[in-house]
């Protein structure tokens, strides 16, 4: 189907999207909205290693799209007063690729792998014995002739990030000293967080909208941010640049996001579920087949939110939807739903 989706979480390929998240990234600690317990075991860590005049360890966060991860890679770059280098898993394809990028790396610079769990396994290998001993392995040449070459590293950190950990091989993941996961935001931070960009962008907003626009933004940064500049687009061309509530419901309604921030391709999903498995359970790769997404786009971007917000449940039998899923839609369980709902 691959509909083009404003709650759509990925958002990291498009150029016009990538520069309104630039603008409005928080820079540090202090201006960072939410994830308090991360921020304070951060700010331990990153304490401890200045006083001891150390690189920080390495660093795996986890958790679904669009909760700040490279934010946070960038926050923390920042408060060590280090250089970061972003990449991704599939962006090193070959060992070479991850020798060069860390050879031209200086004590205590940060390397930021985005998507770490799609790193390719050669490139994998080389990087466990670069993470423990900053040392790098590197074959010359091929067949009876070959050598390996072990070359010092500097003392760099890695933050990894990945929406799935179980996707990691274990050794890559026991390398990280710490492994953090991004939480979803309450609502009353995602309001706090659009207020915050509405200043940025110089966008008038009262609070009572910005409230509702939190409330419809799947408790995820990346979708309000968006969610408010799709408003703001509404209100210049439909009033004089100002958004409050009633404005901000009208032109969520054209966007067919509704009260819990769904969009038709959730409410689709859900739909299929109730409509075709008389509310489930049904496995995954069914869904996938009903809705024709891939498997790892439905448990990556649909079901963390659908899950957070009890509407939908994975069983060991597959996925099903609550009674709450049920109303929201507006339909009455069947007998045999009803009773395995109980
Ligand atoms: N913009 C996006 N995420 C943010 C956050 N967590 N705090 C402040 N501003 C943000």
């Amino acid at each position: 189907m691959a509909i083009e989706r404003i709650v759509n979480t990925s958002g990291k390929d498009d150029p016009v999207e990538e520069e309104l998240q630039q603008t409005l990234r928080p820079r540090d600690f202090k201006s960072y909205i939410g994830q308090e317990r991360l921020k304070s075991n951060l700010r331990l860590t990153i304490g401890a290693a200045q006083k001891r005049g150390e690189p920080i360890d390495h660093i795996l966060l986890h958790g679904p799209p669009g909760l700040g991860k490279t934010t946070m890679a960038s926050v923390i770059a920042n408060e060590m007063g280090a250089q970061m280098r972003i990449t991704s898993g599939p962006a090193i394809e070959r060992a070479g690729d991850l020798a060069s990028l860390l050879t031209n790396l200086a004590d205590g610079d940060i390397l930021f792998i985005d998507e770490i769990h799609r790193l390719h396994r050669v490139v994998e290998e080389v990087l466990y014995s670069a993470m423990e001993d900053f040392k790098l392995d590197i074959m010359l040449g091929k067949g009876p002739s070959a050598r390996s070459l072990r070359l010092d590293l500097p003392k760099f950190t890695i933050i990894g990030a990945t929406t799935r950990t179980g996707a990691l091989a274990a050794p890559l993941r026991d390398r990280f000293g710490m492994i953090h996961r991004l939480e979803f935001y309450t609502p009353e931070e995602v309001a706090k967080i659009i207020r915050r960009s509405a200043t940025i962008l110089k966008v008038p907003i009262d609070t009572e909208a910005a409230t509702l626009l939190a409330g419809r933004a799947r408790l995820t940064p990346r979708i309000a941010n968006r969610l408010l500049k799709r408003v703001r687009d509404y209100a210049d061309m439909n009033g004089d640049g100002t958004i409050d509530s009633k404005l901000a419901i009208t032109a969520l309604g054209l966007l067919e996001i509704d009260e819990l921030g769904l969009d038709p391709a959730d409410r689709h999903l859900l739909r299929a579920i109730i409509e075709h498995h008389d509310g489930g359970p049904v496995g995954v790769e069914t869904l996938a087949a009903l809705t024709a997404e891939e498997r790892s786009t439905i448990e990556d971007f649909y079901e963390p939110y659908l899950m957070q917000i009890g509407l939908l449940e994975r069983t060991p039998r597959g996925r099903k939807v609550t009674p709450r899923a049920w109303k929201h839609l507006g339909k009455t369980p069947s007998a045999k739903a009803q009773a395995s709902l109980l």
